[in-house]
């Protein structure tokens, strides 16, 4: 037993690095533009009550990943998986008509956006956002040490109508932009897409997460359009449309040429991992499935938003699977409201930034858990608020 002098400590100056400089001020290792950059804040992830804030799919997962992951071969393991997720590519490039060459497989959308930076961007460079938008778009932006270029969307929450002039004139290198809208969860059309990618001289990444829920009598496909513009990129992922939030995988879907450096440079060589590639096969050949689950959220959505208008919260019409509920007469409300809310394990998403300040953002979840939602919401607004 050690004596009571005795240190588990290692001597100074071995194996130890100092916590503190002289002073008593703490070293940091940080690059300095890191220091300075605040990181994303994801939603919270509850135990338990109702889960409406971070815009997962109600349903689950299809029968045939189930089954892929119930008959998945663990000796697999051992080795290293398909590098550049060869077969989830091939099985991609069927479902869209396209080649494999014009499909790349990363670990989650979020993982596209990363990648289109380090691709297409030097430090310094200008990148295009409209806010509001996904706020990991700026945080990315910083870390690699870019420009946000800042270009705000309309009252009416359409793209600004000089959108791709401004960029050029900034100079940017690439441009992000999501459709459908979040959180707005309004649609550009496909006419509106062109037009931008045709006049922008950089990468104009559009973030289709939340496509698989736009109405299929819109007729909505922006697909083509990759064989018509050699700077345009989409981006998908399974988290949304298909029940896989949990197992990280995206893809992006662009011109040939354009995807190159990214699948045989950028990427880290095993980007995806073989359980994952296997799951999202059966997920992705899995359409039937996934078609109906769109389906039933769609119609959720629209008797959701049909609720919260009724209870006196206009809510914009949504092609995506959340809607954005405006609390009159503002901001304090719907912060309050949201609290309230998550003190009865009903969770949402209140963002304190401008023109979201006075809105809940609401996923579409079950037809119970949007009950359950409505009915402490009746609740709550028939209580007047303290103070008011
Ligand atoms: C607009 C938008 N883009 C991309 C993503 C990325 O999703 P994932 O990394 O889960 O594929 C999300 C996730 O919430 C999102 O809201």
């Amino acid at each position: 037993m050690p004596s009571p002098n005795s240190s588990a400590e290692p001597p100074p100056g071995r194996g130890r690095r100092p916590a503190t400089r002289r002073g008593g001020e703490t070293a940091s290792y940080e690059r300095p533009r890191l220091r300075d950059t605040a990181g994303y804040v994801p939603g919270e992830q509850p135990a338990g009550g109702v889960k409406l804030n971070t815009n997962e799919n109600p349903y689950p997962p299809a029968p045939a990943v189930a089954e892929a992951l119930a008959r998945f071969p663990i000796e697999r393991l051992r080795r290293y998986p398909p590098p550049d997720a060869a077969p989830f590519r091939a099985a991609a490039a069927r479902r869209h008509g396209l080649d494999p060459r014009e499909i790349v497989a990363t670990n989650g959308g979020d993982e596209l956006l990363r990648l289109a930076l380090a691709t297409y961007v030097e430090p310094g460079d200008a990148v295009g956002i409209a806010p509001p938008t996904y706020s990991l778009y700026r945080v990315l932006i910083g870390l690699h040490g870019a420009r946000p270029l800042e270009l705000p969307m309309t009252e009416d929450w359409r793209i600004p109508e000089d959108f791709a002039e401004a960029l050029n004139r900034a100079g940017a290198r690439l441009a992000f932009l999501v459709n459908p809208h979040a959180p707005s969860g309004r649609l550009f059309d496909r006419s509106e897409v062109a037009a931008i990618a045709a006049e922008f001289e950089g990468v104009l990444l559009v973030d289709e997460a939340y496509v698989d829920f736009v109405d299929p009598a819109l007729g909505h496909d922006l697909i083509p359009l990759v064989r018509e513009h050699p700077n345009l990129l989409l981006l998908r992922t399974l988290s949304k449309g298909y029940s896989l939030a949990g197992l990280r995988f995206g893809y992006g879907l662009g011109p040939a040429p354009l995807l190159e450096p990214m699948r045989t440079k950028t990427r880290d060589s095993y980007n995806v991992d073989a359980l994952a590639q296997g799951l999202a096969v059966a997920a992705i050949e899995s359409r039937a499935w996934a078609r109906d689950n769109w389906a039933k959220v769609r119609a959720e959505r629209e008797r959701l938003r049909a609720g919260l208008v009724r209870l006196g919260l206009p809510t914009l019409p949504s092609e995506t699977n959340f809607v954005l509920a405006r609390v009159p007469p503002g901001e304090r409300r719907a912060e309050a409201l949201y609290h309230a809310l998550e003190g009865r394990d009903v969770h949402v998403r209140w963002f304190g930034e401008p023109r979201l300040a006075d809105r809940l953002r609401i996923s579409v979840g079950a037809p119970d858990e949007n009950d359950r939602l409505l009915a402490a919401l009746a609740d709550l607004l028939s209580t007047p608020a303290p103070g008011s």
